[in-house]
């Protein structure tokens, strides 16, 4: 995209599930190279594959943010019905910002909808994540949201040539009160 989409006035950003539809726009954002380095999506992936990451699961919600009438960006909240002792818990395992639309509150926006199911709508208490050593940016925004770093798991991940530590983080219902 070449236009700023926030030239303007600031576009409304609305929070949607993703669709079948979506899925050109959804292959964009996991090709990306930010996506890449932050996640463990590859840098090419089959149509097939972002068909079935965007198919129905009765235990994931699977959310896109539309800015301007463009997918922004996508998020994935995974609850765990068929396990009754960890039902209480869930997990934030995608939250990836369009190429063109980084840094206009999209990662913000998913990540608040996503809480406010679990707080408001799921019954989930803790929510935790996994997060790479040196995403910054994404780690800034988890701790804005009051998602605390539990752990550190060293050498977890391959990314662009070398392994790196990640983070496990989690936010407890009973402290964001
Ligand atoms: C992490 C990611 C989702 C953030 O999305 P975004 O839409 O750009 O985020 P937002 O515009 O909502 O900004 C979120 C916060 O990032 C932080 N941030 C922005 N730029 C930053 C930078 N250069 N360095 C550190 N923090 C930065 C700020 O805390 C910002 O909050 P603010 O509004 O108080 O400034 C996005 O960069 C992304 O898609 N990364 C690749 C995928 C990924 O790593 N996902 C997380 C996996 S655990």
């Amino acid at each position: 995209m070449t236009s700023d989409p926030l030239q303007s006035e600031p576009l409304e950003i609305r929070i949607r599930h993703v669709r079948a539809v979506d899925a050109p726009s959804i292959a964009e954002i996991m090709n990306a190279r930010h996506v890449n380095l932050g996640t463990q999506r590859f840098p090419y992936h089959p149509d097939t594959s972002i068909a079935s990451r965007i198919a129905d699961d009765p235990a994931k919600f699977k959310l896109v943010a539309e800015m301007g009438g463009r997918i922004a960006g996508y998020g994935e909240l995974e609850t765990w019905p068929d396990r009754p002792r960890l039902r209480h818990g869930a997990e934030i395992d995608m939250v990836a910002t369009h190429p063109d639309f980084r840094g206009f509150g999209i990662g913000a926006a998913l990540l608040g909808e996503m809480i406010d199911l679990a707080d408001r709508w799921l019954q989930v208490s803790r929510l935790q994540l996994f997060v790479w050593d040196g995403n910054a940016r994404a780690i800034a925004l988890y701790e804005r949201f009051g998602f605390v770093t539990e752990g550190r798991l060293r050498k977890f991940v391959f990314v662009d040539g070398q392994y790196r530590d990640a983070f496990i983080m989690a936010r407890l219902l009973q402290d964001a009160r």
